[in-house]
């Protein structure tokens, strides 16, 4: 059978495994609680927003004509608590963590910021940060502007770009000088997912704390934090916690931690008592000191309607499903897209992958448009990656398998030197 052949046949049968995985599925009647999309588009950008709940416009709709001023009545909360409410929710639903540990605002990298500052000044004395070399450039930019501002040392360590960071390498990098260690827990790169116990367990050996970024994780993976003596965290959360464009970010510190993490911003909202325009600055005891100026509101109700959908899956469930599709997924491509010239550039192994899947191809920045005329939406990490994610509440199993065929298809426009081959035909919409 040539590769082609096989790789229909494949297909074929991957659709026959589609339907059956599908139908006992008991996530599946959550894709009936997202604002539908135009039909035939799939919808696997991991680096772009996650779906649009149905209810969150409506939701929105009611706050800013029933009461834009004080009280924010469907969500019956004064609107200067929602970071503090929603952060409580954010814990309790997708984070593992207790009441009190988590607020929603600012973005992740001022969030990151000044978590940093916070750890240094928890640590003091200790002179270093570790960061490894594939965590985003925006996140090695903000550690690296605080290392040199408070003349640390940062010291990076080497992650292999698509098996993920080796343990044995963080371990040699942690020393008793170390103050924190800051990491991805999902590789926005390759997908990796560390083992969150194990890292703390080689930093906390050494008296070092550790801040995680679970941009790429939080609503997908199923986190423990307190569980597992999490330190300090923050998130983008416009992504598997499906919050909507400019929804804040969000912050973690563990409740002991607490009393020696200050933050670099005094300012009001930070204050014990809010607005009480006391003469001296004195903030919050607790993590609600953390966000700075006044909430945005509107943005913080919007990431209500798809904790509720995660509250009622359940992030074990949610988590679970996220393992089986990227599962699925790699598999198939396995089949089907290796043999065309698509390489793997992710762990080989399940367990260690978080909720995207990576790739890599020569031509991978003209594919990825080359894929949206085809309505498949995955994205482009520069220079050669191709990152598909499935969002564990709003993908089939039969989405899986036809993204796989699109790709196949634009695939085939590509010659092997990754050149477009102009006289490949286009997209047909399939069986
Ligand atoms: C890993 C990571 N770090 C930082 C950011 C930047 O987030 P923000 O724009 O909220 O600062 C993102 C954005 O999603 C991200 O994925």
């Amino acid at each position: 059978m040539t590769a082609p052949e096989g790789g229909q046949a494949a297909l074929r049968k991957a659709g026959r495994r589609a339907r059956r995985l599908d139908a006992r599925d008991p996530l599946a009647p959550f894709l009936g609680r997202f604002a539908p999309v135009p039909e035939g588009r799939l919808h696997l950008d991991g680096g772009s927003l996650g779906r649009l709940p149905a209810a969150t416009p409506a939701l929105l709709d009611r706050v800013v004509r029933g009461d834009r001023g004080g009280r924010l009545t469907p969500v019956g909360t004064q609107w200067r608590d929602l970071p503090q409410r929603i952060g409580d929710r954010m814990a309790e639903t997708v984070l593992g963590a207790r009441p009190g540990e988590v607020v929603a605002g600012d973005s992740t990298d001022v969030n990151l910021h000044k978590l940093t500052v916070a750890a240094l000044a928890a640590r003091r004395g200790r002179r270093t940060v570790v960061v490894d070399d594939d965590n985003s450039p925006t996140d090695r930019d903000v550690v690296a502007g605080v290392a040199a501002e408070q003349e640390r040392a940062l010291r990076t360590v080497h992650t292999h770009p698509d098996a993920g960071l080796d343990m044995e390498t963080l371990r040699a990098a942690v020393d008793e000088d170390v103050a924190v260690v800051v990491l991805p827990l999902v590789s926005p790169r390759s997908g990796a997912l560390l083992d969150m116990a194990e890292v703390h367990e080689i930093a906390h050996a050494q008296g070092a704390l550790v801040l995680w970024d679970l941009s790429h994780a939080v609503g997908a993976v199923d986190l423990q934090l307190t569980a597992t003596g999490a330190d300090m965290a923050v998130a983008a959360t416009y992504r598997h916690l499906m919050a909507g464009p400019g929804c804040p970010a969000l912050l973690y510190v563990r409740r002991e931690l607490q009393p020696c993490a200050g933050q670099p911003v005094d300012g009001g909202y930070g204050h014990r008592e809010q607005l009480a325009m006391r003469p001296r600055y004195d903030p919050d005891p607790a993590v609600r000191r953390f966000p700075t100026g006044t909430p945005p509101a509107l943005s913080l109700v919007a990431a209500e309607p798809a904790l509720d959908l995660l509250a009622e899956a359940g992030m074990a469930a949610v988590h679970a499903k996220s393992r089986a599709l990227t599962g699925f997924l790699a598999e198939l491509a396995g089949a089907v897209l290796e043999p065309c010239g698509l390489r793997p550039a992710g762990p080989a192994v399940p367990e260690r992958r978080g909720a995207h899947v990576a790739y890599r191809h020569p031509q991978a920045g003209k594919l990825v448009p080359a894929l949206a005329e085809a309505e498949l939406f995955v994205d482009f990490l520069p220079p050669d990656r191709v990152r598909l994610s499935p969002g564990p509440l709003s993908t089939r199993f039969a989405d899986v398998v036809e993204a796989v065929r699109r790709f196949r298809e634009v695939l085939a426009g590509f010659g092997a030197d990754g050149s477009r081959c102009p006289s490949a035909g286009a997209y047909r919409r399939g069986p």
